[in-house]
């Protein structure tokens, strides 16, 4: 527990650099990164990005898992998770291009994205560590409640919960806001080596208390984490109002 947002997403980001670094990845061995959306986790990547400033840290041999995309949405449209991504983050270090992995909301076969994303994890050796957000609703990249907690990638339609949450990006007009993504399961977030969850604000406190003081529950998606064996979950004070 953190005092503030800005110093739990600091002692996040101080982690995943020490994480790597420890890690010393090379070509041949990358270290495997999952990486979310979310306001919650900009403060997180303009940390990485000073650290990578400053000298602290090469992303060169990190390959990187985004966990999900708005289906139907242009590749770059200013609120597509690809356009997200790359105006915090890739743009401002050196990550390989050819490192980035985000799932293709405008595929042709979502189905086939999502196994071929799976594959692709698979063939990198697994992520070695997912950090994620979650909704108010305690969904953990977009897999909503009721959402099976062996699911793999796959095609989601958003809950009415995240609609009016992420409307806030599309002119608070929730029919711009698109109705199906592409995510990683809870599953594929599960078989990560290691979870790390950032959480704050009173409007997440509920989720947080249901999906750390209430048993595992897939209404709660983010509750599955308590079967995780190397997970930590970082808040503020705001986000522990309900503990
Ligand atoms: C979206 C993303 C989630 C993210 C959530 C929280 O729903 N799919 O992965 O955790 O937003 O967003 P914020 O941090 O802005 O509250």
């Amino acid at each position: 527990i953190r005092d503030h947002k800005a110093e739990a997403a600091q002692y996040i980001s101080d982690y995943i650099v020490d994480r790597i670094k420890t890690f010393a990845p090379t070509p041949q061995k990358p270290f495997v990164l999952g990486l979310p959306t979310g306001s919650s986790p900009e403060g997180i990547y303009k940390r990485l990005v000073q650290r990578y400033r400053a000298g602290d840290i090469s992303f060169k041999n990190v390959v990187t898992f985004n966990m999900d995309e708005y289906v139907g949405l242009p590749r770059d449209h200013p609120e597509s998770y690809h356009s997200f991504m790359y105006k915090h983050f890739f743009s401002h270090v050196d990550v390989d291009p050819a490192n980035i992995n985000i799932l293709n909301g405008n595929a042709p076969d979502l189905e086939a994205e999502c196994i071929a994303y799976e594959e692709k994890i698979k063939h990198v050796g697994g992520i070695e560590l997912f950090l994620g957000g979650i909704g108010p609703d305690g969904h953990i990249a977009f897999n909503e409640p009721g959402s099976s907690l062996t699911s793999r990638t796959r095609v989601k339609t958003l809950a009415y919960d995240t609609l009016q949450a992420n409307s806030r990006y599309f002119s608070n007009d929730l029919s711009l806001v698109p109705r199906m993504a592409l995510t990683v399961g809870v599953q594929t977030v599960l078989d990560a080596r290691e979870v790390v969850v950032i959480i704050t604000g009173a409007h997440k406190a509920l989720a947080l208390r249901k999906c750390i003081e209430d048993g595992v529950n897939h209404m709660w998606t983010l509750s599955s984490l308590q079967q995780h064996a190397h997970a930590m979950i970082v808040v503020d004070e705001d986000a522990t109002l309900e503990l």
